[in-house]
């Protein structure tokens, strides 16, 4: 099943999916003093949500879990995340663009390096496609050279795990292109402000800001 109005960013630690929904989000304001555009509710996985804390004590290594258990977490924190009141689904259907950092695939392309595939797979089945996914490709040399600066450094920040993370996204692309999602492969080492420009095109193809963009041509 495709969740109309929904778009999601993905990529590795580092490849600048954050700062890319940020300059979205100004984009979006930009855009909608000139055109009307449908409403946009950018939003992050793990969220700010109860569960969402937890998994980040665990993401700092403050509180040791199984990996199974950690992928357990990631899979009830998008279930409330996806179908609570006021989340992901009500708004697509009420004509809200969704833009999320993350979703299902970080669980397929992470937790499988640790629990193998089986699990993350049967937790995640129950998630709608996206409309759009978006995947900021880069190579995590790079992309951990960017993040040198921050300070506390994450479970999953290293270039070893990070390789093969970037290595998993590309082989289960297909997997959510043959569920229908429109798949955009970005290059994510050009400039912020180049890969804007990109991640932007691509949203004004998405169903609901095409009609707004056609509309009003
Ligand atoms: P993110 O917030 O994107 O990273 P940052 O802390 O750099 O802003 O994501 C946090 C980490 O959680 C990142 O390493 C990816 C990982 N993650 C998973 O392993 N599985 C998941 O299902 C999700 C949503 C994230």
């Amino acid at each position: 099943m495709i969740a109309k109005n929904f778009v999601v960013f993905e990529g590795g630690d580092g490849s600048g999916t954050t700062t890319q929904i940020e300059l979205a989000r100004r984009r979006f304001e930009k855009e909608n003093m000139e055109r009307r555009l449908p409403p946009l509710w950018t939003t992050s996985e793990p969220t700010d949500g109860a569960i969402g804390v937890l998994i980040r004590s665990v993401l700092r290594g403050e509180l040791a879990v199984r990996a199974e258990t950690l992928a357990r977490l990631f899979s009830a924190d998008r279930s409330e995340h996806v179908f609570a009141e006021n989340g992901v689904i009500d708004r697509c259907s009420r004509g809200e663009l969704v833009v999320s950092d993350r979703y299902a695939l970080s669980s397929l392309a992470y937790q499988g390096i640790d629990c193998g595939d089986a699990l993350p797979k049967a937790l995640n089945e129950e998630f709608p496609a996206p409309e759009m996914l978006f995947f900021f490709d880069i190579d995590p040399e790079v992309a951990l050279k960017r993040m040198e600066n921050r300070r506390i450094r994450e479970i999953f920040e290293y270039l070893d795990f990070q390789a093969l993370v970037r290595e998993r996204y590309k082989a289960l692309l297909p997997w959510y292109e043959e569920k229908g999602a429109i798949i955009v492969t970005i290059d994510a080492a050009k400039a912020p402000d180049e890969v804007a420009e990109d991640v932007w095109n691509a949203l004004k193809k998405t169903s609901l800001f095409k009609a707004a963009y056609e509309s009003r041509a």
